[in-house]
């Protein structure tokens, strides 16, 4: 598994397909544990991920690990982390739809390696790439969808969470920490 992730690297490390090859620094592929159990699928790489080659590194990166944590889950032990989209697209706008297809491959083939049992699919634009006919993350978060591999459920971003910080009961907060919960139980029920 891993050196087939390695070979997927290589390729992806060398890839010119898209014009956001011309502004980035690093290439963000993956971090986290590969396995086949848990994996998160985000957006695409901001800043501080562009400058450091790995994915949720800032402020929502930060709070992901916490969110992990909160139910003993870790990134470095549990969870592989990539992104839709592996370069940074300029001033962290959505990427373009010849970006989405350019950039496909490489997650495909990750998630193909892998065979996820779960795979959580964080904000929007991986509910686009990884459901495209379901619409509104506000709508499905929280559900179980199935996949190719097993299921899938789309959850809220860490940076939505950062602009709305309410823990009241029916906030985004408030619904992640169900969300985590329910992910955890899958999560202790799967067999090896
Ligand atoms: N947001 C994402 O979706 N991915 C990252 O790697 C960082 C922020």
């Amino acid at each position: 598994m891993f050196e087939e992730l390695e070979d997927v690297k290589k390729q992806c490390l060398n890839c010119t397909s898209c014009a956001l090859s011309k502004t980035r620094t690093n290439i963000v592929f993956s971090d986290g544990k590969p396995n086949n159990k848990l994996v998160l699928v985000g957006e695409a790489p901001g800043y501080w991920e562009d400058m450091k080659g790995r994915p949720f590194v800032g402020r929502a990166g930060q709070l992901l690990d916490k969110i992990f944590e909160s139910v003993g889950l870790s990134r470095e032990r549990d969870v592989y982390i990539c992104n839709t989209i592996k370069c940074r697209p300029p001033d962290n706008r959505n990427p373009l739809p010849d970006e989405k297809i350019a950039c496909r491959k490489f997650l495909d083939m990750q998630l193909e390696i892998l065979k996820p049992k779960i795979i959580l699919i964080c904000g929007s634009v991986a509910l686009n790439s990884l459901l495209p006919e379901e619409r509104g993350i506000t709508s499905v978060r929280g559900r179980w969808f199935d996949g190719r591999y097993g299921k899938m459920m789309p959850i809220f971003h860490p940076s939505y969470l950062l602009r709305n910080d309410s823990r009241e009961k029916g906030s985004p907060k408030w619904l992640m920490w169900q969300d985590i919960k329910e992910i955890k139980r899958a999560y202790d029920n799967l067999r090896d």
